[in-house]
């Protein structure tokens, strides 16, 4: 069943996105070379509590931490530690908040100094996508005209675009209805109302678009190694026009 949020839930997911958007924003300045993706995981523990948030991944089906931190081959859900960023590599971090039940998803992913060309192509193309399938959201569409934009833009640069994982409803928990691919596939295309609000997320690699996982149980890799590149917005569709949750 896909929810309907009411004004009232609106601005509690508003409110619960505004600290995810800040934390990102201060990211941006934060992450630097040198750092340990651990560190990265104790800033993002200690903002979103600070601001009296839970973070709402940790523990989330037993994940042991704060953020998704995923560097370079690695796709999402990359766990944080002693990993320390290098310059010219990608570092893709996921966050989740839970302020008083209510739910916001954002990810995005930042370059360490300055990267290959190719790969730094890579980020903002896929940047690009989250715009287009953000675009896409409007009142009366499908959601499969997300899917779409996204994947069109994906392919036409040659990129590999993840099957295996999507977006989704957010809000009143984590992970709602529907899910939202970023490929066009068969079954329920359920038409974009006023009151969704939904996690569109944009997983795209620079070769193949096959994955693996490694044995810890998390961490998506891409299965030729390549660099893969993650944004992610949290959005409330209204009548006329598409609220972006968490930008920044
Ligand atoms: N990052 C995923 C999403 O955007 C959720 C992460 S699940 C967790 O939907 F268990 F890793 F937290
Ligand atoms: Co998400």
């Amino acid at each position: 069943m896909i929810t309907l949020k009411s004004e009232k839930q609106l601005e509690g997911i508003r409110a619960s996105a505004k600290i995810l958007a800040g934390l990102h924003n201060q990211l941006t300045l934060y992450v630097k070379e040198g750092l340990t993706t651990g560190q990265i995981d104790a800033f993002c523990y200690n903002y979103i509590t600070d601001n009296n948030a839970v973070p709402a991944f940790l523990g989330y089906m037993d994940y042991p931490a704060t953020a998704c931190i995923s560097v370079n081959e690695e796709v999402i859900h990359g766990i944080p530690g002693k990993r320390v960023l290098k310059e010219g590599d990608i570092v893709s971090i996921d966050l989740g908040v839970n302020l008083n039940g209510y739910f916001s998803d954002a990810a995005q992913t930042l370059i360490i100094g300055s990267a290959d060309p190719e790969i730094e192509k890579l980020v903002s193309v896929t940047k690009e996508c989250l715009a287009a399938g953000i675009q896409a959201a409007g009142t009366g569409k499908r959601i499969s005209d997300i899917s779409r934009a996204v994947f069109s833009i994906a392919d036409k640069n040659g990129y590999g675009v993840v099957r295996e994982y999507c977006g989704h409803g957010v809000g009143l928990a984590l992970h709602e209805e529907p899910q939202i691919s970023n490929y066009v596939s068969s079954g329920s295309n359920p038409r974009i109302r006023p009151g969704m609000v939904l996690a569109i997320e944009p997983m795209i690699n620079l070769g193949t678009k096959n994955i693996l996982h490694m044995p810890d149980g998390w961490t998506v890799i891409t299965a030729d190694r390549k660099p893969s590149a993650h944004w992610e917005h949290s959005i409330a569709v209204h009548k006329d026009h598409i609220e972006v949750l968490t930008a920044f």
